[in-house]
């Protein structure tokens, strides 16, 4: 399949409805592989998608005036290092070279924020990232942790250096 050819940007602070439109997409395609269900955000207001859009970096890209892929930097605690979420391109733009283009706009961010590592959680039954992930350079930390108490699945957490 050929390369997509796309720009990545980064989401403006008014940019609040086109993260709604996108993370709702993802969220419908792929339950399977996010931990959010899409009937929680569907009722978020406003107000909190601006609030997103104005606390974690939000990553997307673009192709023919389309926004097909998607993914956050976020800096979730002083003691928690900063972790890339909420992965997702479009079915029709898989294997073509999207993601990869997403985090070398993420890794571009983050050295210039002076970071050496980036992490991610992934679900250990999405096999298909896991192997996206280890040819992009992420290796499993070894940490393990449930997404919820008591739930089956587990997620694993992952390491690149940049
Ligand atoms: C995981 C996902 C984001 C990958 O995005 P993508 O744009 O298809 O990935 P890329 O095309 O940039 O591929 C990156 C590398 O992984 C490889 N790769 C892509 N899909 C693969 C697959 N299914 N199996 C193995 N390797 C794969 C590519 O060959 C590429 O390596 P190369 O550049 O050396 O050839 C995409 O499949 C997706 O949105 N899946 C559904 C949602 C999801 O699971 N999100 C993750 C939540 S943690």
């Amino acid at each position: 399949m050929t390369r997509a050819v796309l720009d990545v940007r980064l989401l403006e602070r008014g940019d609040w409805h086109v993260l709604r439109t996108i993370r709702l997409r993802a969220l419908a395609e792929s339950p399977h592989a996010f931990t959010s269900p899409y009937q929680r955000e569907f009722r978020w207001s406003e107000h909190q998608w601006r609030r997103r859009v104005e606390t974690e970096d939000w990553f997307v890209a673009v192709d023919d005036g389309h926004v097909i892929g998607m993914a956050a930097l976020v800096d979730c605690s002083p003691h928690d290092p900063h972790h890339i979420e909420s992965i997702w391109v479009a079915p029709t733009h898989r294997n073509r070279g999207v993601f990869r283009a997403l985090l070398d706009g993420i890794i571009e961010i983050a050295r210039r924020a002076g970071l050496t590592d980036l992490w991610l959680w992934v679900l250990e039954d999405n096999r298909c990232a896991l192997r996206v992930y280890e040819r992009l350079g992420f290796e499993w930390t070894g940490e393990r942790q449930p997404i919820r108490p008591r739930h089956r699945c587990r997620e694993l957490r992952l390491r690149r250096r940049i």
